[in-house]
């Protein structure tokens, strides 16, 4: 190996020279480290040979001559989520924060699938692997392997021929061809471009298991997205019950399905009926207002709390649980101007029931709804919901599912629907349409 050594930020990736207390291209402190230049490869092996492309048609019909090859895991949701089942020759990236149940979700929907699967793990031993298994009363034999040489993981799932391969987790492993550490950007990358060709040469589906890392991000499950064909993350709040799995990028499904799950004794379960579920410990109090969500194919309701109180001292806070701070810091700057309420001296904190972490826009009315109420200090009837999207203007825009939404609301005996526009049937709900959020203080009862 070349003694040459090149300096790379562990945050971006970005190259140089030099070392430097600061990245150039990302402007992080503290992450750029030594790495030994990666070799030229040999000029023979990169010789421009010239290939004859075949036509599209040509190539199309290849393809339909031997169509994917899906297999159904068995799992529901996950099923669902990714578009009818597992597709051989593909790589699944599964990201989520540590805790949030990952591992779990990957080898349930090992040992349900019945497929020939190779769990690979550098992280656990396998009798933890073994207990995990039992804990879910699952009596299916799962391979195991203890390795972080990507070359010795290639070796082994090249021996075995296994259906679908689980790499638990990516930051763990390392290739023998890169001086960097385990868990740096280029091992995480160079990795994963290893297994994507393993899986796509070999006809075997591989899941690899990514830790979002706090805050830095640092070779987290984002930079490897564009190398792989689908993307899942598993998400919501560890300390409590409910997780959504969410397909963000899918080359071969939908994307933006979501499946709604639990974490229960025995690993991750169905939510029959999520809206009765989340609903359970709503209680109505100023700062609570129900709301109705679509993710995906899924809609049902939630609540979403708000907590407002004079900042005590210096800057106000706005502090978010399951839905964008971001977001959160507009709308209560859009309430100031647009709804007369100034919260320049209050502290806001919103939070979305049952640990849920939601992005859809049809959130802002309820979001403005529930500060409000909490503001004055009013509660909102029982039995409303509220939802919309809100503009800078303070205009209330339609979302899309209104029909769905509509229903779901009914059907839980919801009197009271306020919404931007009147699409849909209810059956025995009232619908309140507000055009700016202006209107909605007249609407507390
Ligand atoms: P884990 O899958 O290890 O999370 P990750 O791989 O994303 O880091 O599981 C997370 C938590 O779930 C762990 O604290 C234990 C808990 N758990 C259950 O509550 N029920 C179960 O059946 C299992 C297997 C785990
Ligand atoms: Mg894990």
């Amino acid at each position: 190996m070349s003694k040459n050594i090149i300096f790379s930020c562990k945050k971006c990736g970005a190259q140089s020279p030099k070392w430097s207390g600061r990245c150039l291209e990302c402007g992080a402190w503290g992450t750029i480290a030594a790495e030994a230049a990666p070799v030229a490869r040999s000029a023979k092996k990169s010789s421009a040979a010239s290939y004859q492309p075949g036509t599209v048609k040509e190539l199309s019909a290849a393809e339909n001559a031997s169509p994917l090859l899906r297999l159904p895991t068995g799992f529901r949701e996950f099923d669902q989520v990714i578009g009818g089942g597992i597709v051989s020759a593909g790589l699944i990236l599964l990201g989520g924060d540590p805790g949030v149940g990952k591992s779990t979700l990957a080898l349930q929907v090992a040992a349900l699938s019945g497929l020939n699967v190779l769990y690979v793990s550098a992280e656990e031993i396998e009798s933890q692997v073994a207990e995990r298994l039992s804990r879910l009363n699952s009596q299916a034999t799962v391979k195991f392997l203890n390795a972080n040489r990507v070359e010795t993981i290639a070796a082994t799932i090249l021996q075995e021929a296994p259906q679908l391969v689980i790499i638990d987790s990516i930051q763990t492993i390392f290739s023998d061809e890169l001086a960097a550490e385990a868990g740096s950007i280029n091992q995480v990358k160079a990795a994963t471009v290893k297994l994507v060709e393993l899986a796509k040469n070999h006809n075997i589906a591989i899941m690899v298991i990514g830790h979002v890392t706090k805050g830095g991000e640092v070779a987290g499950p984002k930079t490897l997205e564009h190398l792989v064909d689908t993307v899942l993350y598993l998400e919501g709040d560890r300390y409590k019950q409910y997780r959504l799995l969410r397909a963000v990028k899918n080359r071969f499904g939908p994307t933006d399905e979501v499946g709604i799950l639990q974490m229960s004794k025995t690993g991750l379960k169905s939510v029959p009926n999520p809206s009765k579920i989340f609903l359970a410990e709503a209680h109505n109090q100023p700062g609570s207002v129900i709301t109705a969500v679509a993710e995906g194919s899924q809609v049902f309701l939630v609540e979403v709390q708000a907590l407002v109180s004079k900042t005590a001292a210096g800057y106000p806070r706005r502090q978010s649980s399951g839905f964008d701070q971001k977001r959160l810091e507009l709308l209560a700057t859009v309430i100031g101007k647009r709804a007369g309420f100034n919260l320049a001296n209050f502290d806001i904190y919103l939070n979305i029931a049952g640990g849920l972490v939601l992005r859809e826009p049809a959130l802002d009315l309820a979001v403005v709804a529930a500060i409000i109420s909490a503001y004055r200090e009013a509660a909102w009837s029982q039995k409303t919901v509220i939802f919309g999207e809100v503009g800078l203007a303070g205009e209330v825009r339609p979302v899309t599912k209104t029909k769905e939404r509509i229903k779901e609301a009914a059907r839980l005996g919801f009197k009271n629907i306020v919404l931007p526009d009147l699409a849909g049937q209810a059956t025995g709900a009232r619908l309140i349409k507000v055009k700016e959020v202006k209107e909605l203080p007249a609407l507390f009862t």
